[in-house]
């Protein structure tokens, strides 16, 4: 919706009045002073009058396709962060929804809802993360079997879950996991002898990385990606 239309429904201010506040500088969208009544606003961006909130903003969920070589943190002295590529407004007010290590690509979800992410990610709710392994050594008939039925990692006292692992060629594996113990997908290859060489995530639950996003590249997630209702 146009801005000046918001701030008069939002306030007790006349259309006019509205535009006149926009023209003073009184309006910030995103926190940046907006130059035009005309310009458009959607529900996630927050919108301020002489310093008082007037929209209560909506939450806001995203995928990245993450490449190699950047981190999932806020901030990073030393690496371009996954909020170098996630180029939204007020990005200090997300988070990553479950990390991956600096060398692993693929779905990276961000999000300004807490709730949300506690629900993707606690134990309890039983997410399934889906990773392309890709092997230094061929997989054996073996190791597919410890791995789909739960091994010790090193320094642990309980095995890990139930997995499911496909194999796609002899040394590239999907493994679906439902658990995000520290660097899970590295140790448990480690477990079994062998090494991860290169590790992409393609899902996490329902929601897949879309096949047509770039590395680096994001979009917002739909209200059927976010619905979390059903299994
Ligand atoms: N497991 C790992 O070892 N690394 C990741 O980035 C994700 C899962």
């Amino acid at each position: 919706m146009r801005l000046d239309k918001l701030l008069s429904n939002a306030s007790n201010l006349t259309r006019s009045q509205a535009t006149k506040a926009i023209r003073q500088g009184d309006v910030l969208v995103d926190g940046v002073v907006a130059a035009k009544g005309a310009m458009k606003v959607t529900e996630s961006n927050k919108v301020t009058y002489i310093g008082v909130l007037i929209n209560e903003p909506k939450p806001r969920y995203y995928m990245l396709h993450k490449p190699e070589g950047c981190v999932s943190a806020n901030k990073d002295k030393h690496s371009l962060t996954v909020f170098d590529y996630l180029l939204v407004p007020r990005r200090d007010q997300l988070h990553v929804v479950g990390r991956l290590d600096k060398d692993t690509t693929g779905l990276i979800l961000a999000t300004d809802d807490g709730q949300w992410s506690h629900r993707m990610t606690s134990p309890k709710h039983k997410q399934t993360k889906r990773y392309r392994v890709t092997l230094k050594d061929p997989i054996t008939d073996a190791a597919k079997k410890k791995l789909e039925e739960g091994l010790l990692l090193d320094g642990e006292k309980k095995p890990t879950k139930p997995s499911l692992v496909k194999v796609l060629e002899p040394n590239v594996i999907v493994l679906s996991i439902h658990e995000g113990r520290y660097h899970q997908v590295k140790r448990m290859m480690l477990a079994v002898d062998n090494e991860v060489t290169a590790l992409h995530r393609e899902a996490i639950g329902n929601i897949g990385l879309d096949a047509g996003l770039a590395e680096g590249e994001w979009r917002e997630l739909t209200a059927q990606e976010i619905d979390l209702s059903k299994p």
